[in-house]
C-alpha cells in the first residue's frame, strides 16, 4: 500500500510542475494565465481566421499548408479557398508572408519572425498576455509600446478590436517607474472580455500551429486507454483462471 502510495506521488510531482509553468513571468509582469483546448475545433477555426486575416500580412508560418490546416480544423477545401486564402494562390501552398522580408525590414527595423513554433519559444501565457498589452505611446516610431515586449517594434494590429490602452506608471521605492496598470481609453469595436476570448482562440490556434501532430496524438491516445481498459479486463480474467487452482 505504502508503495502505491509513493508510486501515486512521484507519478502526480511532474504534472504538478507542468502547471505551475503557466505562470511565466512576462517581462516585468506576470503573464495571465490562458487556457489551451486543442479539442475546441471551433476556437481553433476562429483563431485561424484572425491568424490568416491579421497576422499573415507580415508574419509567415512557413511549415504549413493552407490545406494540412483546413484537414486538421475541420474546414472544408472551399471554405479554405473562399475564405482564407488572401496570401497565396493555391491550398496546398505554404502559408507565407504577404509582405516580402526586406520592405518589412526596411519598414519595421527587424523582419517579423515566422510564427510555425512560437508558441513553443515563447509560451502561450506570454503570447495571450502580449497580444493584449499593446498601449499607445507617443515616443516610439509606430506609436505603440507593449508592457510584456518593451519598445516591440510590431504595431496594434488588432487596436480596432481592442480600443486604446494607455499604460499608468508609478515610481517604485528607488525612483523608477513601473508600471501600475493597463487602462482603456477608448473603447474598440469589442468588449473586453470578447477581446480576451479572441485572443484566447488566437492563442490556441498558435499552440497548434507549433505543433499540428498533437491533434493526431490526442485521437490515438484516447483509442489506446479504450484498448488498455478492455485489456485489463481480460487480463484479470485470465490471472484467475491461472491461480484458481492454487488459492
Ligand atoms: C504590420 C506588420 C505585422 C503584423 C500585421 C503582425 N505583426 Fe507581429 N511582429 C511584427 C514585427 C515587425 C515584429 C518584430 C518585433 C520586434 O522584434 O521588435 C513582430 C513580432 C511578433 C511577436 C513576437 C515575436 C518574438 O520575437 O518572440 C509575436 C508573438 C507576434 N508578432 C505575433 C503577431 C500576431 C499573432 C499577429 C496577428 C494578430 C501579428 N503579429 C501581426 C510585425 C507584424
Amino acid at each position: 500500500m505504502k508503495k502505491l502510495l509513493i508510486l501515486l506521488v512521484m507519478l502526480g510531482l511532474p504534472a504538478g510542475a507542468f502547471a505551475a509553468g503557466g505562470h511565466k513571468s512576462c517581462g516585468a509582469i506576470e503573464c495571465d494565465p490562458v487556457k489551451i483546448d486543442l479539442g475546441d475545433q471551433a476556437s481553433l477555426q476562429r483563431g485561424a481566421r484572425i491568424f490568416v486575416n491579421y497576422c499573415l500580412s507580415c508574419h509567415s508560418a512557413g511549415f504549413m499548408r493552407y490545406n494540412r490546416m483546413g484537414k486538421d480544423l475541420g474546414i472544408s477545401e472551399e471554405l479554405v479557398k473562399d475564405n482564407l486564402l488572401f496570401a497565396a494562390d493555391k491550398v496546398g501552398d505554404l502559408m507565407k508572408a504577404v509582405m516580402p522580408k526586406d520592405d518589412a525590414r526596411r519598414w519595421f527595423g527587424v523582419a517579423p519572425p515566422d510564427l510555425s513554433l512560437i508558441a513553443r519559444s515563447r509560451k502561450p501565457a506570454w503570447i495571450y498576455t502580449y497580444m493584449r498589452s499593446f498601449y499607445r505611446d507617443g515616443k516610439s516610431p509606430s506609436g505603440w509600446n507593449n508592457t510584456v515586449f518593451p519598445h516591440v517594434a510590431m504595431p496594434h494590429v488588432l487596436y480596432e478590436w481592442q480600443g486604446d490602452q494607455r499604460a499608468i506608471f508609478k515610481k517604485d521605492e528607488h525612483g523608477a517607474e513601473v508600471l501600475e496598470r493597463l487602462e482603456i481609453e477608448r473603447v474598440g469595436s469589442m468588449q473586453p472580455q470578447e477581446y480576451d476570448r479572441a485572443m484566447r482562440d488566437l492563442t490556441n490556434f498558435l499552440v497548434y500551429l507549433g505543433e499540428p501532430a498533437k491533434l493526431v496524438r490526442y485521437q490515438i491516445g484516447i483509442y489506446v486507454l479504450i484498448f488498455l481498459a478492455v485489456f485489463l479486463v481480460f487480463a484479470y480474467l485470465l490471472k484467475k483462471e491461472y491461480w484458481k487452482d492454487i488459492h
